[in-house]
């Protein structure tokens, strides 16, 4: 199975494993190795790049992860960060009541009411699955992590389940400090807690994961107006609606067609993240689609929810992986009330509390879903080909062998792309058939081979991770050749083919 080659080279090259593995792991906490760390800040630095370059006024900040309780109270986690629990009368087993019962009955029951969860349970005579014994009636628990702060334990704060709250309380001083200019966009990348009932799935569902979130302050009486909309009205978006639901049928949607249904502040940002998603990570047409949430499936602060779900056949379909959603003023004005700052911001003559529209992306859930999708099984070699800017590395640099001063050489050229900003790593262990294969398995776009034509006429060879295919290239060219690899050019219009 995928899942299981995946798993095999993410430990055995080192992109993750298990947490604490000595003391025999954690459920639910993953240690990025370092290809699954180059690999991750590359995607991060790609979603960096693409988003904040979206407008001026978007900014990324960094605000801490243990957050005073009022936050909490204020957004409405305190009270609605619930997860549905069934609990064992016999073993005292705690699960997760809607994944027990789709085990069972197949299908989603995210959602439904814990009623209608009780009552199923009762209908379809689920047993708790650890020891059979009878379950009680479905009741919640509360996903956050508490954390007692100081000697005596007496402060009570809690680990973030969302970067989100960050940037909603840091949203006044920014706001001040940054001109008072509406949109205005906080990003953050960090991490976010939850106690997941059952963590499953490796890096998609953990207690301990990284988000890469942007939230978007608006003026709501211009949500249905984008100044650069008209770029995009012919773009076709892809959207499962929840009336399409049981058919399956994903409808290409332009742009200026959903404006029959959503406003246009909010399309014009689902465009840029199926940009984000078709263009700069390659993922294929036919496996990303928007997956529009309704009623009680929407989070509860959302208005308008739309997940970005992409195929993984290791989960069996469609998994959510993003989501775009419109929240209001429901954070701000929770702030606001239990806070007694005000939120309210005064733009020509008019004072209101602005609006949110949050870009919300799992980092580990898209790291495993670039691992699924890029991952290709060939005759001779498997391979990761992902887009080449979001490599765990730019390039290995090889020499053909190791005397005739080419290992010399070759360090040279090392130092030169170091030095010129590229990640490059040298290998001379084994022949250079072994050396490209170790670099198709964990993804590397470009091989650089140092051979006795360099030491004559000062060219190398570049090799295409994809085609295997090579160039000869002269050294001084070399950066600014690879630079154009990295950006898409093919290697015909780079050098002399071989
Ligand atoms: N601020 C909004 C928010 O947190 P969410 O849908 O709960 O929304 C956003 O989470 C994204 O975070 C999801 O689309 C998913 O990619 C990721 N995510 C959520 N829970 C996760 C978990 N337990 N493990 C890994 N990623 C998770």
């Amino acid at each position: 199975m995928k899942t299981d080659k995946i798993l095999d080279i993410a430990k055995r090259r080192g992109f993750f494993w298990k947490s604490s593995l000595i003391y025999g792991g954690l459920s639910g906490f993953y240690d990025y190795a370092h290809l699954g760390a180059a690999l991750k800040r590359r995607w991060e630095n790609a979603w960096r790049r693409f988003f904040l370059s979206m407008d001026e006024n978007f900014h990324e900040i960094e605000p801490c992860q243990i957050m005073h309780e009022n936050v909490f109270r204020a957004s409405g986690h305190i009270d609605s960060f619930i997860d549905p629990v069934v609990k064992c009368k016999k073993c005292l087993n705690v699960e997760r009541a809607d994944h027990l019962i789709e085990s069972v009955v197949g299908g989603s029951f995210e959602g439904v009411s814990l009623e209608d969860m009780s009552r199923i349970i009762r209908e379809k005579g689920i047993k708790c699955p650890k020891c059979g014994g009878p379950l009680e009636e479905v009741g919640v628990l509360n996903m956050m992590f508490p954390v007692e702060l100081g000697a005596d334990g007496s402060t009570r704060a809690y680990l973030s389940p969302e970067t989100a709250q960050g940037a909603y309380v840091n949203f006044k001083q920014e706001f001040e400090v940054l001109r008072r200019r509406l949109p205005m966009g906080l990003a953050v990348v960090g991490k976010a807690f939850r106690n997941e009932i059952s963590p499953r799935n490796a890096l998609l569902r953990m207690r301990e994961f990284t988000q890469a979130e942007l939230q978007i302050f608006f003026d709501p009486e211009r949500i249905d107006s984008h100044p650069r909309f008209d770029e995009v009205s012919g773009y076709r978006l892809l959207l499962l609606p929840e009336k399409n639901r049981k058919s399956g049928k994903v409808s290409g949607v332009s742009c200026s067609d959903a404006t029959r249904f959503l406003p246009r502040f909010y399309i014009y940002h689902m465009a840029m993240v199926q940009k984000f998603y078709l263009e700069v990570l390659g993922i294929p047409k036919e496996r990303f689609r928007f997956r529009e949430l309704v009623g009680d499936e929407k989070a509860f602060y959302n208005k308008y929810h739309w997940d970005v779900e992409i195929l993984l056949e290791s989960a069996g379909g469609f998994r959510e992986v993003a989501g775009v959603h419109y929240r209001t003023d429901h954070d701000l004005s929770g702030h606001q009330k239990v806070s007694g700052e005000s939120m309210e911001v005064s733009i020509e003559g008019r004072k209101f509390v602005p609006h949110v529209l949050e870009l919300s992306f799992g980092v580990d859930r898209n790291i495993y879903a670039l691992l699924e999708n890029c991952y290709r099984e060939e005759k001779e070699r498997t391979i990761f080909s992902f887009p080449r800017r979001v490599s765990p590395f730019d390039a290995g640099v090889f020499p053909l062998v190791n005397r005739d001063s080419l290992p010399e050489k070759a360090r040279e050229v090392q130092s030169m792309l170091t030095a010129s900003g590229f990640s490059v790593f040298y290998d001379s262990g084994g022949s250079i058939g072994r050396r490209y294969r170790r670099i198709d398995e964990v993804g590397v776009p470009a091989g650089i081979t140092i051979d006795h034509q360099t030491l004559e006429d000062g060219t190398v060879t570049l090799r295409d991770r994809d085609s295997m295919k090579q160039a000869r290239v002269s050294i001084e060219k070399l950066p600014s050749a690879l630079s154009r690899f990295l950006d898409g050019e093919s290697l015909k219009a780079l050098g002399k083919m071989l």
